[in-house]
């Protein structure tokens, strides 16, 4: 079938708005008709080089849909069910897998992490020309073909331009805070970086029940954003150096729990620098490849600070997406005030123009059918 998406042919170039061929799902696969995507800094990671990813390729990883049809096999999803588009497909036999730790499944980083199927190859093509589908995803496009267990069905009251956001934004800010880290009640917490993903964490630490959520970003309207969603205390670091604004507001040397949600090294070691003794810093924010950090290991030992890092925040999505749906539903989850705008996909180079000079929150393309 034809479709419309935006390709990324090369780096630094406008994304094109092109009719595509999209194959019919293969065993294990499921067509969806996406209804809306939401824009993630790991995209514009790829379009301005900072991550090497074959082309052309259709971007795109946090979209909701209605399933159309399924491919042989698929008993999870049936058509007409409402799903949550999830960038972790996974097998259901490794190690990782039978653990639940399906967000380390060792046959993504082969296949999903490649842009191509789990079957090694790609559904999408322009004329002669293969197209990659980014994280087996691909939803800046009006329809995709994904992989079953990339598919989670959700309830179907729940609006598809809002939980759009639970298949990368929230399942990442949130489930670093409920799964990785699980911070207890009363902690202490810093969030750097209130772009869709540190907002999230911003819920995530609101819902577990955190005493203190300073938020930390340059970007006024966005620290106003924290605010309504509950941060407790706001930080432009533009202004103020945030490791020495913090023992007056926490009463000791930092912070509980420091997560990192922009993916800059300078933001790394302050959120590490920002721990009380026993603290725990974690990584969310992904930075450019190749890039490396400077901790002092003496403070680490001597003090007992941890530092780790968050993929997808440690999700099992069949099972955490509908409890996103359902927060959001019953009210425990603003997810209306991480969007900025929605938009028509002929826009989408303007809205990664916006994150490329940090004054945006969520941006969510509508397609059109
Ligand atoms: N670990 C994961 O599984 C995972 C999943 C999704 C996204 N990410 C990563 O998370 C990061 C954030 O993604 P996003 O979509 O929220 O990005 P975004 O561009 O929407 O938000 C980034 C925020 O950081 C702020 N910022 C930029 N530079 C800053 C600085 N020097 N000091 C303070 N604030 C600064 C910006 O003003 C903006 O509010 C990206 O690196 C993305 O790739 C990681
Ligand atoms: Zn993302
Ligand atoms: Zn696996």
């Amino acid at each position: 079938m034809d479709i419309t998406a935006a390709v990324f042919r090369e780096v630094g170039q406008p994304l094109t708005i092109e009719t595509l061929t999209l194959a019919e799902p293969k065993a294990g696969e499921v067509l969806v008709k996406v209804m809306a995507s939401g824009i993630c800094h790991s995209d514009l990671h790829v379009i301005n080089g900072e991550w090497s990813s074959p082309t052309p390729l259709v971007l795109g990883h946090e979209g909701a849909g209605i399933v159309e049809t399924v491919g042989a096999g698929v008993t999870s999803v049936s058509p007409g069910d409402h799903v949550v588009l999830s960038w972790m497909p996974y097998c259901r036999r490794c190690e990782y897998c039978l653990s639940g730790r399906q967000n380390l499944c060792e046959l993504v980083e082969r296949t999903a992490y490649q842009s191509v199927m789990l079957d090694g190859t790609t559904r999408l093509t322009s004329g002669d020309e293969d197209v990659y589908s980014y994280l087996a995803t691909a939803s800046f496009a009006n329809w995709a073909v994904v992989p079953e267990t990339a598919a989670i069905r959700i309830r179907k009251d729940a609006p598809l331009d809002k939980v759009s956001l639970v298949g990368c934004a929230v399942a990442t800010g949130i489930g670093a805070v409920a799964n990785t880290a699980r911070v207890p009640m009363g902690s202490t917490v810093l969030v750097v970086g209130c772009g869709g993903v540190g907002l999230s964490v911003i819920s995530g630490a609101v819902i577990a029940g955190a005493s203190q959520v300073i938020a930390v970003d340059i970007n006024e309207s966005n620290l106003d954003r924290a605010k309504q969603i509950g941060a407790t205390h706001t930080l432009n670091s533009r202004n103020v150096d945030v490791v020495s604004a913090l023992p007056p507001i926490t009463g000791k040397a930092g912070v509980d729990y420091a997560f990192e949600a922009i993916g800059l090294t300078e933001t790394i070691e302050m959120a590490y620098g920002a721990l009380a003794p026993g603290g725990t810093a974690i990584v969310v924010g992904q930075v450019a490849e190749g890039k490396t950090i400077t901790i002092d290991p003496f403070v680490m030992s001597d003090r007992e600070k941890t530092l780790t890092g968050s993929n997808y925040g440690s999700c099992r999505p069949p099972l955490d997406f509908p409890k996103f749906v359902d927060l959001y539903m019953n009210g425990r989850l603003p997810l209306d005030s991480l969007i900025e705008r929605t938009i028509d996909i002929s826009e989408i180079n303007t809205a990664f123009d916006a994150m490329a000079r940090g004054d945006t929150a969520r941006t969510i393309i509508i397609h059109q059918h």
